[in-house]
């Protein structure tokens, strides 16, 4: 929906305008199945299959640090990766309708986080380049990384952004797509002149997803999920701090209660466990025979408890999990 709408502004403005039809998406990203999302995904093991299916996008690298794509040190890279991104935008600038691009958290390429300060930047270059900014929060959105969103943690503000997830606690499904006021009015006018948005869903504006999300968000308030999550995140990485130097642990990555502990082979060179050993998978399924249920992404361990999780059930998580990537890397070597 967002890619449309960001497309279909543009035509609406009409004049020179009609030309910026082409987005930038990131190496390593995950927006959904649809065949315009896998467009502008980035992940080849999901998306290689479908390439004759797929529109034309323009990828930049992916905001990763621990394996730079440009193959440089933190922190000495000076964010050279957005320094690519400007270049690339520079580039197609004429044709360029918008950005999509994942606060914070590439999600589904292992829980990838991006350096601070790389989102405001991010924002920043759309800023100038004319660019419509895209966030996709349906992973990081309704209190994930700490904040109501993610884009919040860098004070930027989107052009578009799609939520889904959380909007409802995860009770029933929902989803949405936000926009500024400029986009909304580009969508506005007589009957005859046919500026309307003509795409939907059958359950577009489901009541009774909308009641539960209202719940959600009442409840958001009401108990304030925000202020109480504070401690449980620092909880967390305190728990998790000292795993950093377990031999087999590459690198743990949080934002908010989203965390992936990537487990590699060796420690120095970050070489991967051959995949063929499924050794994410090993943790995890030990992890459910002690009542613990998680989902690896390949060889790293995804942590993202319910909101509501409480202290002492954290401490059970992160106990059974440490236990398990203890004893599966103690036993496969
Ligand atoms: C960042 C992100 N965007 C989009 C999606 C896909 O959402 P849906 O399955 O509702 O299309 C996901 C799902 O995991 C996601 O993590």
């Amino acid at each position: 929906m967002a890619i449309k709408l960001a497309y279909g502004f543009w035509q609406r403005r009409g004049g020179l305008y009609r030309k910026k039809s082409k987005f930038i998406s990131f190496k390593s990203a995950y927006h959904g199945d649809t065949i315009g999302a896998v467009s502008v995904g980035g992940i080849d093991l999901f998306h290689r299959a479908y390439a004759p299916l797929l529109f034309e996008t323009i990828k930049v690298p992916s905001p990763t640090c621990y394996r730079c794509p440009l193959s440089l040190t933190v922190p000495s890279c000076g964010m050279a990766c957005i320094e690519e991104v400007e270049k690339t935008i520079k580039r197609h600038r004429r044709e360029l309708a918008g950005l999509i691009i994942e606060p914070l958290v590439q999600a589904a390429a292992g829980i990838l986080t991006s350096p601070p300060g790389y989102l405001k930047r991010i924002r920043a270059l759309c800023n100038k380049y004319d660019l419509l900014m895209i966030a996709d929060e349906v992973a990081t959105g309704f209190g994930r990384t700490g904040r109501m969103f993610g884009c919040e943690q860098e004070g930027v503000t989107p052009d578009l952004m799609a939520i889904s997830k959380g909007i409802t606690g995860g009770y029933l499904p929902l989803a949405a797509t936000l926009t500024t006021q400029p986009i909304y009015e580009a969508y506005l006018g007589e009957y005859a002149e046919f500026k309307t948005f003509f795409h939907g869903h059958s359950y577009t504006g489901n009541p009774l997803g909308c009641a539960a999300a209202i719940a959600n968000l009442k409840i958001f308030e009401k108990e304030k999920v925000l202020d109480r999550l504070r401690p449980k995140i620092a909880f967390v990485k305190k728990r998790l701090d000292p795993w950093k130097r377990w031999a087999h642990v590459g690198e743990i990555r949080q934002a908010g209660l989203m965390v992936g502990i990537e487990l590699v082979a060796d420690k120095k060179e970050k070489t991967p466990y051959p995949i063929e050993w499924r050794v994410g998978a090993q943790v995890c399924r030990r992890a459910k025979e002690r009542g613990v249920l998680l989902r690896p992404l390949g060889n790293v361990i995804v942590l993202m408890p319910p909101l509501s999780i409480s202290i002492r059930e954290l401490e059970r998580l992160i106990r059974i999990v440490g236990e398990e990537i203890k004893r599966v890397t103690s036993e496969i070597k």
